[in-house]
């Protein structure tokens, strides 16, 4: 265990927001969490790789970095692996880890920033694939009762991005590790729009793991805007569930709006697309930009600050709910310390 106090987070987050933490701890054993001292949800923050954060103040109290590490194999049988991971690993390189092995269920999710512990957090996603599909049960320590908890998949109440840890009990738990199921045979999941035309660009009649694993790579690098080069949190919108009835007068109006039928929850239409048709697609404000790469992402220009980001952030729901009369809601988690009295 690491503790350094008044410390810079501006390298800590994708979005690059200078912002500081009272006291940084950084967890490195599961036994470090039986001496620390606890957490206040107003004050303190449990930090990850920062790619879905966005700080709007400093952190005034402890920010928590989670470096547990560890890939182990726990279980296997002809068909299947079961892996323990550590909170800490960085999700891509667990995906790579697993491609490398021709362990499969994950290569759709290839190149999402962050770390492992923070995949069930919002159920991470991408080209069709939930974590939801392999995720077995989470290791977490509960701030409640001082001890760690193991959590079903069931238990962890996973949808889309979101999870018991961000919706039912947000500031209850942090996440030591994962263990997921993979598969030991492959069938490729090309379904989502683009993906199978990728693949049969980047590897003509290729359909391995190896070859859906690197198409990946290469449509995420061309649609969304690398945080290593311009500071973002990825969506910075979720996209929003809309009633049957909403969804009839939009397409009505609007037939080209993208959309996905979400079961009984209702139509999820795309938010890229509400962002883009308010003429938002490029728009800056104090150094905060919404992306002129994909309308859903945020992107910090420079040296902008936490509160410039939110301002857009809200400028961006107020048109899309003046528009469409949808009401766009953040993806990532946003800390803003509010001086009581
Ligand atoms: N679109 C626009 N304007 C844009 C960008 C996209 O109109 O600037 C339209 C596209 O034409 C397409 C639709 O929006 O019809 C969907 O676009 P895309 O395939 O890029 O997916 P998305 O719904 O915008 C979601 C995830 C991404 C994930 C992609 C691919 C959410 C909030 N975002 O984006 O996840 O990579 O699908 O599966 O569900 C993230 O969570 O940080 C993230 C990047």
């Amino acid at each position: 265990m690491k503790v350094a106090e008044n410390q810079p987070l501006d390298r800590l987050n994708t979005f690059g927001i200078s912002a500081r933490a009272g006291i940084l701890i950084t967890i490195e054993t599961e036994e470090d969490l039986l001496s620390v001292p606890g957490f206040d949800p107003a004050r303190d923050f449990v930090l990850g790789g920062g790619s879905n954060v966005l700080f709007v103040t400093d952190v005034p109290g402890i920010v928590y970095l989670n470096r547990l590490s560890g890939i182990e194999i726990r279980r296997e049988n002809p068909d299947e692996v079961l892996l323990e991971v550590g909170a800490g690993e960085s999700w891509h390189e667990l995906v790579a880890w697993s491609v490398a092995r021709g362990f499969s269920g994950i290569e759709n999710l290839a190149l999402i920033p962050g770390l492992a512990g923070a995949a069930p957090l919002q159920n991470i996603g991408a080209y069709g694939v939930e974590l939801a599909s392999v995720l077995d049960s989470v290791t977490a320590w509960d701030w409640h009762t001082a001890t760690w908890v193991v959590l079903s998949k069931q238990e962890c109440l996973l949808g889309y991005r979101d999870s018991l840890f961000k919706a039912a009990q947000p500031d209850r738990y942090l996440i030591t590790s994962t263990r997921l199921i993979l598969k030991k045979h492959f069938t490729a999941q090309v379904a989502y729009s683009g993906l199978a035309a990728e693949l049969e660009k980047s590897s003509p009649g290729g359909t391995s793991l190896a070859d859906v694993f690197a198409a990946v790579i290469r449509l995420r690098r061309k649609k969304l805007p690398d945080p290593a080069v311009i500071g973002n949190a990825g969506s910075f919108f979720k996209n929003p569930l809309v009633p049957a009835t909403l969804y009839q007068q939009l397409s009505d109006r609007f037939p080209a709006l993208p959309s996905w039928d979400a079961g009984g929850a209702g139509i999820k239409v795309s938010a890229a697309w509400l962002i883009e048709h308010c003429d938002l697609k490029g728009f800056e404000m104090n150094g905060a930009a919404v992306s002129g790469q994909h309308a859903l992402v945020l992107v910090n220009q420079g040296q902008c600050s936490g509160l410039a980001v939110w301002e857009l952030a809200q400028l961006v729901q107020a048109r899309v709910w003046d528009t469409f009369g949808v009401r766009l809601e953040p993806e990532p988690k946003i800390f803003r310390f509010a001086e009581v009295g």
